[in-house]
């Protein structure tokens, strides 16, 4: 069977390397990109924020923590702003993206000096198939105590796919693992223009995006118990300052909620 073309529709996750300033994407990306900043002109610096707190994440894990083991769902392209630069050399790094063309930039990024961290096609729906896929096997050799993390992909996900995945990694996952959840759009204003029109944008690309408010998210991410001080927002997150966003910025976020992101445990 011929293999869709990549530069023929916009994909989300090179749309979101777009945000970012990156240069993996194609005109199509770019875009379609460009239609959701006209709708949300604050997208770029909020994509800055969102990435920026996934390097916090990723110091925390393991540097903080002390995990060896980190295993990213929808991971995007692992540029230099994502997890393995800001862990420890020695630290086992899975990511995974259902996207095929995002997959196939990783062998560009990932270099020789970075043994690992790993990339994987797979689906967080069904974390199942990334976790028996029999190179992860011998990747983790036995070990299930990790760190797993969900950021920027829950919006994309359907309930029902949210609760099977968050179920299936704290059955596998051994007694002391952690979870860096990050509960997109959760106590959004759904009604307000911005997000209506960006659900619709997604929609017209094939994607469905799904807003729900963060006590719905708790419901869903039982029976991981949440640490303390809970959820926090992503403009209150620690060190936030050192992203330079300016108020302003943080003002235009508000119609997406809070992106309440925090730490879960077995
Ligand atoms: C907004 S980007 C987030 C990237 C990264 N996690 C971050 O927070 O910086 C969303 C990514 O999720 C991927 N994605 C969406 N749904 C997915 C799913 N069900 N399984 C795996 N990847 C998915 C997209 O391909 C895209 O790369």
């Amino acid at each position: 069977m011929p293999q869709d073309d990549p530069a023929a529709k916009p994909s989300a996750g090179r749309m979101y390397d777009y945000y970012l300033g990156g240069t993996h994407n194609f005109e199509v990306d770019r875009q379609a990109a460009e239609q959701v900043i006209k709708l949300m002109p604050f997208i770029p610096s909020f994509a800055r924020l969102q990435r920026w707190a996934l390097q916090n994440v990723a110091v925390e894990l393991t540097q903080k923590r002390g995990y060896d083991v980190v295993i990213d769902f929808a991971s995007g392209l692992p540029t230099n702003d994502h997890i393995h630069h800001r862990a420890p050399a020695s630290t086992t790094v899975i990511y995974s993206d259902f996207d095929p063309s995002i997959v196939e930039y990783t062998r560009e990024i990932l270099a020789a000096d970075s043994p690992n961290a790993h990339f994987f096609q797979g689906d967080a729906s069904k974390p199942e198939e990334l976790l028996n896929n029999p190179d992860v096997v011998k990747i983790l050799n036995g070990r299930r105590k990790a760190a797993f993390v969900l950021w920027g992909v829950s919006i994309f996900m359907s309930d029902e796919d949210l609760k099977h995945a968050l179920q299936y990694l704290y059955d596998w996952a051994a007694p002391g693992s952690c979870l860096a959840f990050n509960a997109q759009g959760s106590d959004g204003d759904k009604d307000s223009d911005a997000i209506s029109g960006t659900i619709e944008m997604y929609k017209r690309m094939g994607v469905t995006l799904y807003s729900r408010s963060l006590d719905h998210y708790k419901e869903l991410l039982k029976p991981w118990t949440l640490d303390e001080p809970g959820f926090t927002a992503l403009y209150e997150w620690d060190g936030v300052e050192s992203v330079g966003l300016t108020a302003e910025d943080l003002a235009a976020f508000k119609p997406m909620g809070g992106n309440y992101s925090g730490y879960l445990t077995k």
